[in-house]
């Protein structure tokens, strides 16, 4: 098992991917993960569309500006204030959505899969993009596309650590 923080710094935006498919039982411990998200409330407001079809993902390439990625999978973390199970706290959805689609990239990177989370909400044509091509209805929001691969690409660990930016005791 790796340190915790060597899998953080080791999570980074891998945009070249193999061919190699990702296997459904991997993909189910991504889910895992992503469910094992903190929210607020334990409210979990999520949902997740997996995709592994070829034609699908390459609907999806063709569509997104800023997501022609060739992966084999992609997970499309979503929002369905329906289903929350506080519906007081479903004003928390995009940070508990955000927590979830962050432990699928941190999962991801312990099992030397390589990820890019492409942006959704609150990009109105993104998710247009993502509910016509998904079937995802008008009242669930998706937050995130996490493309998961097997990386063709080299991308360096690292920690983007800035002292300027704390603030010990008071801003
Ligand atoms: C909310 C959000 C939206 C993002 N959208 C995109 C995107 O549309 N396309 C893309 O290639 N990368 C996207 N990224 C990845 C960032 O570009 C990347 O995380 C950042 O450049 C830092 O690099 P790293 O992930 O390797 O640490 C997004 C990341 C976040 C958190």
């Amino acid at each position: 098992m790796e340190n915790v923080l060597d899998l953080i710094f080791k999570r980074r935006s891998v945009r070249i991917f193999t061919k190699q498919k990702v296997e459904k039982e991997t993909l189910i411990q991504l889910l895992q993960a992503a469910m094992a998200a903190p929210s607020a409330s334990n409210s979990r407001p999520w949902e997740f569309v997996v995709i592994t079809d070829k034609d699908t993902l390459s609907k999806l390439r063709s569509k997104l500006q800023y997501g022609k990625y060739n992966a084999a999978a992609a997970i499309v973390v979503c929002a369905n204030l329906g289903i929350a199970a506080n519906q007081s706290a479903y004003r928390f959805w995009v940070q508990d959505c955000s927590a979830a689609t962050e432990n699928i990239l941190i999962a991801a990177a312990g099992m030397d899969l390589g990820t890019v989370w492409i942006g959704s909400y609150p990009k109105d044509n993104v998710m247009d993009i993502l509910r016509e091509t998904l079937a995802i209805p008008e009242d669930v929001f998706p937050l995130s596309l996490v493309f998961i691969g097997y990386p063709a690409e080299e991308v360096l660990p690292r920690t983007q650590y800035s002292e300027e930016r704390v603030h010990w005791e008071q801003y």
